[in-house]
């Protein structure tokens, strides 16, 4: 929102082209822009599928030299870049989204609506038309439904009332042709934050918080108009300029000072002054939002304070794991829903088997949950790598159930057994992170794990968000077993702990990166384990092969005798997961093998397990969840292991040397 300086719509364009190239790390399967048109009167918008540089090519052609390059005073545009998770990318459901075709409100969103299909047979039953198969559009179309309503209402009363009515994660922002000059965004577990650029030096360091008297949120139907007490005041700059972000990349050549929206803030811009409102105020709720002062440069923004895109992948994984269980686990009811599957419940429950299918790190998470789906399950399970699944022509019958896992959803192999197994007649469930792939399309149903874009080549993040998809699943499949309850319990509070534990892993970074130090020199590293770490060991393997180019193992430690012991001496670098579970016994049994063979395991164990510690002097201690979570906290130790060696060794991290991060080819 411009009221700075002149500036033509052109540079308007430019600026929010230029932001979103700034977070085009963060999406990139379609773009969109929305900007007045010359006489004010209209909503303009360009949405393009693609990079954000075919958006860029087409404003170029259409708004260049045209009245578009006229400089006026008072100016707000929004744009978007998207990674889908509601809907295939394409233009049509690409952001901005609209309210009707005068374009009157329109709308960008990050997150997700989860209550969208309620808001959505509301509104079609008052004669609105959907265009798209997001989410996101619902919003557009409620503004404008309350609008009708409430014709007196402020521009950002309409959208105050419109998050009342919607559940979710979203951080949105909300032009229209009826406010010009004017707009509204709001958060809700997602980020969003104001830049602020004044010509001299801002008058003050906080904004103050506007509460309104607490509205009854009922259903959309009851809208009681909120009684704010006041209408603005705040932030009175009147050459200033305001952006809205999710994220202070696309901001941050602009100005340096940002205003971090806490959830539920619904933050207004009209005549150059920002105010900052909230419905209810909370005895502990601040009376300002602090103006703060970034320090980053540029370069650093993309991957944020991270090197790679790897690292900041893993260090992503404490937010990646609550976006995959978002709107599905209901921690308080012990509730779980996959919504892309819960049709088929009942047909896969009469299943002959379970068929997991997938390739590389997807085919580790697989390996990972077998155990779990079995006991909750009670079906026989098979794991399979796809190519070797293909190789054997492998039987495949009506009545089997075949999931297909894949971060990219566009692996050769594993798109070529998922076409054998539909063609026999079997149920097909897709498990990928990107929506609109060619396994998310060709599949009856399946789970959008929404990890995030995964951008460096190893997989770090999309594997724990496939593991925690398969344990959900397997709740899902045991909701009604009696038996089966206390189980499911005690596997449901682990997981509402995982995102912190998981936090608390991380925090061993620096003592991995020590053990890199001792580690990267070496020829080989075996890594040993059994039970639910089996998977652990093998997806700690490859990271190492991929990323280091070093030789490495994930040994079965029941298999230790029968072979990989004769590898053991005491140069033979050597990782061991010993942790307090059914398997306890028989791993102490292989560390011991290891250690009187003069081998001198480093061990991961758990906190504060001083018997097991007694075995080395190298140990990394990780926190306790249940048995079968326990592979989401020993395989982030081993994605740091490899990261760090990879840089030691001077490796392409987010790169490594003949790998592709979508293999397309068989
Ligand atoms: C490639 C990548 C791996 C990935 C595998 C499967 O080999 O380098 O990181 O695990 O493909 O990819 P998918 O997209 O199907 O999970």
């Amino acid at each position: 929102l411009n009221y700075l300086t002149p500036k033509s719509r052109q540079e308007v364009l430019d600026l929010l082209v230029t932001g979103l190239k700034r977070l085009e790390y963060r999406g990139y399967d379609s773009t969109g822009v929305a900007i007045d048109s010359p006489d004010n009167k209209n909503i303009v918008m360009v949405k393009r599928t693609g990079k954000v540089k075919v958006l860029e090519d087409a404003i170029q052609e259409l708004f260049s030299g045209s009245e578009y390059s006229d400089p006026v005073m008072t100016h707000v545009g929004i744009a978007h870049t998207r990674w889908a998770t509601h809907g295939v990318p394409c233009e049509r459901n690409s952001h901005p989204h609209r309210s009707d075709d005068t374009n009157a409100f329109v709308v960008v969103h990050n997150g997700i609506i989860t209550n969208y299909n309620d808001v959505k047979t509301f509104l079609a039953k008052r004669g609105y038309e959907f265009e798209s198969d997001t989410d996101t559009e619902v919003f557009a179309k409620l503004v404008h439904h309350l609008w009708k309503k409430h014709p007196n209402y402020s521009f950002r009363e309409l959208v105050e009332q419109a998050i009342l009515q919607v559940e979710g994660a979203f951080a949105i922002a909300v032009k229209s042709k009826y406010f010009p000059g004017e707009c509204v965004a709001s958060r809700r577990s997602s980020p969003l934050l104001v830049g602020i650029k004044t010509k001299t030096r801002l008058a003050t360091d906080h904004i103050p918080i506007l509460y309104g008297k607490d509205v009854d949120s009922g259903k959309p139907q009851v809208l009681p108009r909120s009684d704010s007490t006041s209408e603005f005041m705040p932030l009175e700059e009147k050459e200033v300029e305001y952006f809205f972000a999710s994220d202070a990349s696309a901001v941050i050549e602009h100005t340096n000072r940002v205003i971090y929206l806490e959830d539920d803030d619904v933050a207004a811009v009209r005549d150059g002054t920002l105010s900052i409102h909230r419905l209810k105020k909370s005895l502990d709720d601040p009376h300002a939002r602090e103006i703060t002062t970034l320090k980053m440069e540029i370069q650093q923004i993309m991957k944020g304070n991270y090197d790679y895109f790897m690292q900041k992948e893993i260090f992503e994984q404490p937010d990646s794991v609550v976006n995959t269980m978002r709107g599905r686990v209901r921690f308080d009811g012990n509730a779980i829903v996959l919504g892309g599957i819960k049709d088929y419940i009942p047909e896969i429950k009469r299943c002959r088997r379970l068929m997991l299918i997938g390739c590389g790190t997807s085919y580790h998470s697989a390996v990972a949950t077998r155990q779990l789906l079995e006991e909750l399950t009670e079906l026989p399970v098979m794991v399979e790598l796809a190519s070797d699944f293909l190789d054997r022509n492998t039987p495949i019958f009506r009545d089997d159930v075949c999931f297909f896992i894949s971060q990219s959803g566009e692996t050769a192999d594993t798109l070529m057994a998922l076409r054998y197994c539909k063609q026999r007649g079997a149920l097909i469930v897709g498990i990928t992170n990107t929506v609109g792939s060619s396994i998310c399309r060709e599949s009856h149903c399946g789970v959008h794990i929404n990890a995030g874009p995964e951008i460096g080549v190893a997989s770090t993040k999309a594997y724990t968000s496939q593991f925690i998809s398969l344990v959900m699943f397997a709740l899902v499949m045991s909701e009604d077993r009696l038996s089966l309850q206390t189980r499911r319990l005690e596997i449901l509070q682990a997981l509402s702990k995982l995102a912190d534990q998981i936090r608390e892993v991380l925090k061993l970074d620096s003592k991995v990166q020590e053990l890199a130090k001792d580690l990267y020199q070496h020829k080989s590293l075996l890594i040993m384990g059994r039970g639910y770490n089996f998977a652990t060991c093998l997806e700690g393997a490859l990271k190492v092969k991929e990323l280091t180019y070093m030789h490495s193992e994930g040994i079965m430690a029941g298999e230790l005798k029968h072979g990989p012991l004769a590898l053991v001496d005491d140069s033979m670098p050597v990782l061991m997961i010993v942790l307090r579970d059914p398997v306890y016994v028989k791993c102490m049994n292989a560390l011991q093998q290891v250690t009187s063979r003069k081998g001198c395991p480093v061990i991961i164990c758990e906190e504060g397990d001083e018997e097991t510690k007694a075995f080395s002097s190298r140990h990394l201690e990780i926190p306790r969840t249940v048995d079968c979570l326990q592979g989401i906290l020993t395989v982030i130790p081993m994605q740091l292991l490899s990261y760090h060696i990879a840089v030691l060794r001077g490796c392409d991290v987010d790169c490594p040397r003949n790998l592709a991060k979508s293999v397309t080819v068989e």
